[in-house]
């Protein structure tokens, strides 16, 4: 395909409603020509978690608002558009068939192509959206509802290395947050915390570390925090301002040292057949925790890796990496007809065993 391509992205799998354009120059980079994105954080609240058919009936009114909005910044009119690509899965399903429904009612009006794509490979891809890394590179995803080591050999061929196995380290972090007291989401609030106490006075197991390959675990962090936190209670009746201080940094630096292990195992996988330019990209929420990230850049330093990271607002969920995703595919000749079916789990890797856990996104990929 030799020609410009103006592309409409849509997401809806989770709790972010978002939509973005974006055009892209045959053999050139693609540009973010608007990026919309409406988070439900507010509407699940009360919840404490997000609530299937909450965000399923929000993500069926928002839709369309979205698209309006990245439209109207990006100055492109629905005539413009080349395709469209749309998340089919994996996610809660009521949203993720909000989605789909309505890029198939637009593609059918419009007359133009409708391209499923992947939400897990929307994130994997976006190194490519913000750097242009060249494939194969190593992916880690790490959020609220992911958690896993990808080989990323093409646009559409992954191979996954390993993953958690029960909740992914942002729920870990919002978790320890709620038991604490701490506001929502618990991840910036757990990293403040810690960064004013000291790791080494409560213990906190590294779980699976004794255990060859790539798998995590995370569930069992919060467990031991809920112990540890009871058991000052107890003797003191309540927990100081250092006593949360001090848990909070213990848990972090158990979630540093496994994530930090099992990246150097992933990459240890990685180079065994030597990419000509080695490289680990990080995404997803937690990502943006400093801790964990200057932990990743040493383990990647110290095997001549190179470390990249895009800008957050990429990193978490949105539709520019599923416009991005869809437009790899479309230029390799791919797309979908009415047939395209939402579908709740869709792992990257057909031939990596199932993950057993099940986050906020539902059932793992
Ligand atoms: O990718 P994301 O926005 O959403 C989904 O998972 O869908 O990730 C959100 C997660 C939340 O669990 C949040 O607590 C976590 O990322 N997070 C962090 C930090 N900032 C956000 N976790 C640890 N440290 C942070 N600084
Ligand atoms: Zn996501």
């Amino acid at each position: 395909m030799t020609e410009t391509l103006t592309i409409l992205g849509i997401e809806s799998s989770c709790d972010d409603t978002a939509a973005a354009i974006l055009r892209q120059p045959a053999g050139a980079e693609a540009d973010i020509l608007a990026s919309v994105v409406h988070g439900q954080t507010d509407l699940h609240a009360p919840y404490g978690g997000v609530v299937p058919e909450i965000a399923a009936r929000a993500h069926a009114e928002k839709v369309d608002i979205c698209i309006q909005q990245a439209l109207e910044a990006s100055g492109v009119t629905l005539k413009d558009l080349d395709a469209i690509a749309v998340t089919a899965g994996p996610g809660l399903i009521g949203g993720v068939i909000s989605g789909v429904m309505c890029a198939k009612g637009l593609s059918a009006s419009l007359g133009i192509p409708l391209i499923g794509v992947n939400h897990l490979a929307g994130h994997a891809l976006t190194p490519r959206l913000t750097d242009q890394v060249a494939f194969p590179y190593l992916m880690l995803l790490v959020s609220g509802g992911h958690c896993q080591f990808l080989i990323a050999h093409g646009p559409e061929k992954f191979s996954r290395l390993g993953g958690t196995i029960d909740d992914a380290p942002g729920e870990a972090f919002d978790k320890t947050a709620r038991l604490l007291g701490l506001p929502q989401p618990g991840g910036p609030s757990v990293q403040a915390e810690a960064e004013k106490g000291d790791a080494k006075r409560f213990r906190f197991p590294r779980p699976l570390l004794d255990r060859p390959g790539c798998d995590m675990s995370f569930s069992g962090l919060k467990t031991a925090l809920l112990r540890q936190r009871d058991a000052i209670i107890a003797e003191k009746g309540g927990l100081t301002v250092q006593d949360r201080a001090d848990l909070c940094a213990g848990f972090q630096a158990a979630v540093v040292d496994v994530l930090a292990e099992k990246t150097r195992r992933a990459l240890e996988t990685y180079l065994a057949e030597p990419p000509s330019e080695p490289l680990l990209a990080v995404a997803g929420g937690v990502a943006a925790n400093t801790a964990i990230r200057a932990r990743l850049e040493t383990v990647c330093a110290d095997l001549g890796v190179t470390f990249t990271a895009p800008p957050l607002a990429l990193c978490t969920d949105n539709a520019a990496m599923i416009a991005y995703a869809g437009l790899e595919r479309f230029r390799a000749g791919e797309q979908d007809d009415m047939s395209l079916v939402a579908r709740p789990r869709w792992p990257l890797d057909q031939s990596a065993p199932a993950l057993l856990g099940s986050g906020k996104k539902g059932a793992k990929a």
